[in-house]
């Protein structure tokens, strides 16, 4: 399979990357940084099957050669983000959307968009299910990426329906795992960065709110399937196990073996109060279910930010994943079958007979967005 993914050198993406290459697929990953990070991907400069085109998916597209699935992952994701880069994030799920349905549909490729729970708002009906059109303000707060994605949604089933192109529509619920980055305003990484720097942490409201957390290879799991199938979704991928945001951040204090306390902050307005995805439809049709339990996903997320603030990793940690006491873990030493990372300081430019647009040499580390 050769696979565009745009927006692999962002979180998800890059775990997305690892996998396809790792069952052996060619990989084109087109990201324009705004929010990603080419250090993301750093490890991955001398795979053969990959390449890093640093582009902009609102501007014209183009891919030499053929390609059997485009899965587009190109868009600012957490709140931070999306609020500082309002127009950039319609434009993605608009411009970004057209531009990716316009490559797949040149190719005969599958497309699979990665949309997100946040089409359903501020659910009024628990768990969420697909067929739920939830509760969404086009002028609030979150209008800027709800309404990007919904109407990313709406093309994307447009270009099935005129143009016959293979789509298939997923809806991802919170993710987490290693290479969020520690400032996204997302409550695991801001938890897991107090806990291990000591800090008190931060609760908003009382905490009684709750999150449904899925750890990345599940998503990516479901990703893959999602590409490999004819299924045109929606389809929500997401794990069902609710956690109130307290049980969430007294887990990550247990892990990291902290005595730090928590302190509650006033409550964003628009900071949804139940969020649970339905998977019923994700089980039946793409034979698809998380595995992995907040406490292994926490636990692999918590070494690998130990490594990244060059912080010792917690005692218990460390010794389940055969750390050395008091050392700092090596960012993917709890990460199973990830390549071992590398040290040089470019992505290489792309090989002859790739006639995908002009590239250039990405300087690794360098991250795009907030970091810490
Ligand atoms: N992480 C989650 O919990 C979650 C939940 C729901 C949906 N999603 C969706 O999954 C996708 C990946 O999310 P993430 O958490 O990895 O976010 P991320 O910010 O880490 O990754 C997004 C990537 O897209 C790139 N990008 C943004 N605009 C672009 C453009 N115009 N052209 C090219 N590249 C562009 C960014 O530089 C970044 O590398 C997003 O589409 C997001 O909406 C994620």
């Amino acid at each position: 399979m050769r696979a565009v993914v745009a927006g692999g050198a962002g979180f998800v993406g890059s775990h997305l990357c690892e996998r396809l290459l790792a069952e052996g697929a060619e990989v084109i990953c087109l990201d324009n940084l705004a929010t990603g990070d080419a250090g993301n991907v750093e490890h991955l400069r001398d795979h053969p099957g990959f390449r890093f085109y640093r582009r902009d998916v609102t501007e014209h597209v183009h891919v030499g050669g053929p390609v059997d699935a485009v899965l587009h992952l190109a868009s600012p994701a957490s709140p931070v983000d999306y609020r500082r880069l309002p127009v950039q994030t319609l434009k993605a799920g608009s411009v970004g959307t057209m531009n990716l349905l316009g490559l797949a549909r040149e190719k005969g490729a599958r497309f699979v968009l990665a949309s997100t729970s946040e089409v359903y708002g501020d659910p009024l009906v628990h768990p969420q299910r697909e067929d739920y059109r939830g509760n969404v303000s086009p002028v609030g707060p979150r209008s800027m990426y709800d309404e990007a994605k919904r109407y990313a949604e709406a093309l994307t089933t447009a270009y099935r329906h005129e143009f016959g192109v293979g789509t298939g529509i997923v809806r991802i619920f919170n993710t987490y795992g290693p290479r969020m980055r520690p400032h996204d305003g997302r409550a695991i990484p801001t938890f897991v960065a107090q806990a291990l720097r000591g800090q008190p942490l931060t609760v908003a409201g009382d905490g009684t709110q709750t999150r449904s957390v899925c750890y990345v290879d599940d998503l990516v799991d479901g990703l893959v399937r999602m590409t490999r199938s004819d299924v045109p979704g929606p389809v929500n991928l997401g794990n069902p196990h609710e956690l109130t945001v307290l049980e969430l951040a007294r887990l990550v204090i247990e892990l990291c073996a902290s005595s730090t306390p928590v302190t509650f902050v006033p409550r964003p307005p628009d900071d949804p109060s139940v969020r649970r995805p339905d998977i019923s439809r994700a089980r039946a049709e793409l034979g698809w279910e998380p595995t992995v339990s907040p406490v292994d996903g926490l636990s692999a997320t918590i070494r690998w930010f130990a490594a990244r603030f060059g912080l010792p990793c917690p005692p218990k940690l460390a010794a389940a994943a055969g750390v050395p006491a008091g050392a700092s873990a090596a960012p993917t030493a709890a990460l199973p079958a990830r390549p071992a990372p590398v040290t040089a300081s470019h992505i290489p430019v792309p090989r002859a007979g790739d006639e995908g647009a002009t590239t250039m040499p990405i300087p690794i580390g360098q991250a795009a967005g907030a970091e810490d």
